[in-house]
């Protein structure tokens, strides 16, 4: 007999994934804050055990040993970044499939080339300050793994990676400080998403919230703006941090499949619904209201019509697409009768389910890999 599962209402607050005025209703009320406190609920271990266990865990560590780079000397910050020219070439690349009819009757029907430019570059500004606070939840969550592990093996990987997260803080705070002249607040719901991470008392759910979930969503979004842009600072910031998370996916999925093998139903109930919670707010954070309230848009007009976008369909479907792959490796889809392969149909986003995993797919991303489909950004004069 497999576990009960508890309702939507339950996991998310809402019964409908897709009400979009519940959505819009969580926002960030207290834009100045400045700090943010969080109790994170868990035992620090000691192991006495210092045997190599975990061999595959160990080459990871050997692997990130070896791929650190210097945000400060390794890339091009001399680069000047003309951010109209850039945000309008990537927006001509994006093609929306939306014409200006779809926004008959709002208020952005009389928005001309400018206001939509406007819009972008705020929208590019908001996009990578949420990378920028994910990136500081990633470096809470793996120092907290770093305690909270009982393995050895995992407890070396993981002090690499808070190296790596506090790397990747460093470049995304500079690059939105010195080239695009500020960025956003947390947006609600990450933010609500980060909190239940690093809340959850259990060593694994930190691992499953982070690394597959949070960070699994990362490289696919990192991806695909590395394809799109042509701003060669920004291409090879993303590519230099991609070579990390790779990684760091690959962490968790070969720690969990080695614990989630062994749990009952009941227990993996509630990865299952962790995973279901954790992938409800990624996708609720991309409508991103401050951007439209900024603009005086209320989003409750202009957000509907964004979402029949054809193409922005295609893209929050490709945000899953590292998830998917890896939740069905951890056996988290299919156990308990189906439950998360029937969530993740709801949200359409299942066809990705026998895409590679990224237990191994970090090799492909490291630095020195040749990546084919790809012209690598050259360094500047001096550099
Ligand atoms: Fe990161
Ligand atoms: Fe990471």
């Amino acid at each position: 007999m497999s576990a009960t599962h508890a309702s939507n209402e339950e996991i998310i607050g809402r019964a409908d994934i897709n009400d979009i005025e519940a959505i819009l209703a969580v926002s960030n009320t207290d834009v100045d804050e400045v700090e943010h406190i969080v109790k994170d609920n868990a035992d620090a271990i000691f192991t006495w055990d210092y045997s190599l266990a975990r061999p595959q865990l160990r080459k990871l560590y050997e692997k990130a040993k070896v791929g650190q780079w210097n945000a400060t000397t390794d890339l091009p910050w001399d680069q000047e970044v003309d951010l109209e020219k850039v945000v309008s070439s990537d927006q001509a690349a994006l093609q929306s499939g939306l014409t200006p009819d779809h926004y008959v009757g709002t208020v952005v029907e009389k928005w001309g080339k400018q206001e939509w430019l406007a819009f972008g570059i705020d929208q590019r500004r908001w996009t990578l300050s949420q990378f920028l606070h994910g990136e500081q939840g990633a470096l809470l969550c793996t120092a907290k793994i770093v305690e909270t592990v009982p393995w050895y093996d995992a407890k070396l990987y993981a002090s690499t990676q808070v190296v790596d997260e506090a790397r990747h803080v460093e470049v995304f705070a500079r690059y939105l400080d010195e080239k695009l002249g500020g960025g956003f607040q947390v947006n609600a719901h990450l933010r609500m998403l980060l909190d239940d991470i690093i809340e959850d008392s259990r060593w694994d759910m930190t691992y499953l919230g982070m690394q597959v979930m949070v960070e699994g969503l990362a490289l696919a979004a990192f991806g695909f703006l590395h394809q799109m842009t042509e701003e060669p600072l920004l291409k090879q910031l993303l590519r230099y941090v991609m070579s990390d998370e790779a990684r760091h996916v690959a962490f968790g999925v070969l720690s969990l499949k080695e614990v989630y093998d062994g749990m009952t139903d009941a227990e993996m109930k509630d990865r299952q619904e962790f995973a279901f919670e954790a992938a409800i707010r990624m996708r609720d954070r991309f409508l991103s209201q401050e951007v439209w309230e900024k603009h005086g848009v209320n989003p409750r007009d202009v957000v509907p019509l964004v979402l029949k976008d054809p193409t922005r369909d295609i893209f929050q479907q490709m945000l899953f697409s590292k998830i998917v792959p890896n939740c069905k490796k951890l056996g988290l889809l299919d156990r308990n009768d189906q439950w998360l392969r029937r969530r993740f149909e709801e949200m359409n986003v299942i066809q990705f389910e026998d895409w590679e995993d990224t237990g191994s797919e970090y090799i492909k991303f490291e630095l020195d890999a040749q990546q084919s489909d790809e012209r690598e950004p050259q360094p500047v004069a001096g550099d």
